[in-house]
């Protein structure tokens, strides 16, 4: 894999905010590795494959998980799947490529990112296939590493820009994890803690534990930990206690999917909070890439996924914490309407409302 010598000089430049490398493709071996996040914070284990399938079944089982880490390693599965093809002709590579756009987009439904990732690489696929299967294969791989680095840039942006909003000593309450382990590195809402922190902010964090999977215990304990952020942990619903004894001065949340109208879903238990703050009176901002948004109207477009009742049944799926033979219901993520959110904070800058428009002109 020659010629890629212009990735490894991008991401030296980039070293200073991937303290922490969840994902990345090593151009030397054509090999796609991530952290297996399912083992965090108590073991840190890279995987790698050469194999799309395999890219699939890591998102699909959460070993990759956050909206735009999905999106970046679905592009790279697509490398995966363009690099190792079998096909000897432009009209079969395009197929193959087809079969694994379809099998990675089976994986997670509401994370944007993820069809906002295949579309990009499929267009990019479908512009070389004029030029012949070579420049096919080249084309996809120099789109998906593109995007990794985009991804990183963008999520730095996002720190900057949303690091005007807070101010030394500030109580910061987050859900879910947002971090460098749900995007190619460095992270959204979590992204903006780390970079005041790094501007010498001395915030604090509240965050919820993130009920069923946990990724507020494991992963933002493991993140802040590892960069000396103060925090404090809480079950999910000791969130409207917290705002009510005045313990949170805003909320940052990240989102896996916006639409034009300001409706953006999120991990569950985001709305409940959304609710909370408003009552509280404290701002509730939104925080995440262009990428994240869908240009439609229409909430119902959004598809919420409902994932396993063992993750609800069993604590990290070990654990028997009820009966087995019962019914479930567990959603991964809710819907807030955009009369709870104070403001959205993207790469491209703050957006206001009225939603209906600002969204739409940002993009
Ligand atoms: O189920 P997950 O862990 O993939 O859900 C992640 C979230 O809800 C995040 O808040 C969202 O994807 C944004 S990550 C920058």
């Amino acid at each position: 894999m020659g010629g890629l010598g212009w990735v490894k000089s991008e991401l030296s430049k980039l070293e200073k905010f991937l303290k922490i490398k969840p994902l990345y493709f090593d151009v030397d071996t054509g090999e796609f590795i991530w952290l297996d996040t399912r083992l965090i914070p108590f073991e840190e284990v890279y995987r790698k494959t050469r194999d799309y399938r395999r890219v699939a079944e890591a998102i699909k089982t959460m070993e990759i998980r956050g909206a735009p880490a999905i999106g970046i390693s679905a592009a790279f599965g697509m490398a995966l799947a363009a690099l190792n093809s079998k096909s000897n002709s432009v009209e079969g590579l395009m197929e193959e490529l087809l079969e694994a756009r379809k099998l990675l987009a089976s994986t997670r439904p509401t994370a944007y990112n993820l069809f906002w990732a295949l579309e990009r690489i499929m267009a990019r696929a479908r512009e070389e296939s004029k030029r012949g299967y070579d420049r096919v294969v080249g084309g996809v791989l120099d789109e998906a590493l593109r995007m990794y680095l985009e991804d990183i840039k963008t999520n730095v942006e996002i720190g900057r820009v949303g690091s005007r909003l807070v101010e030394d000593n500030m109580s910061i309450m987050t859900h879910c994890n947002t971090g460098a382990l749900a995007t190619a590195g460095f992270g959204t809402a979590l992204g903006v803690i780390r970079y005041a922190w790094y501007e010498g902010k001395k915030v604090t964090v509240i965050t919820t534990e993130t009920r069923p999977v946990l990724q507020g215990a494991r992963l933002n304990v493991w993140e802040l930990r590892k960069e000396g952020i103060p925090f404090k942990l809480i079950v999910d619903s000791a969130a409207a206690l917290a705002l009510a004894r005045n313990m949170v001065d805003i909320i940052l949340v990240g989102a896996d999917r916006i639409i034009l109208t300001g409706h953006t879903a999120n991990k569950i238990g985001t709305l409940q909070i959304a609710i909370a703050s408003k009552h509280y009176n404290k701002p509730f901002y939104v925080v995440a890439p262009t990428s994240t948004i869908q240009a439609t109207w229409d909430p119902q477009e959004i598809v919420i996924e409902e994932r396993s009742p063992e993750e609800v049944t069993k604590v990290m799926g070990k654990i028997q914490i009820t009966l087995q033979d019962i019914e479930v219901y567990n959603p991964s993520f809710d819907i807030t309407p955009p009369q709870l959110i104070t403001a959205i904070i993207t790469e491209k800058g703050i957006i206001e409302k009225p939603f209906e428009e600002n969204i739409a002109k940002t993009l």
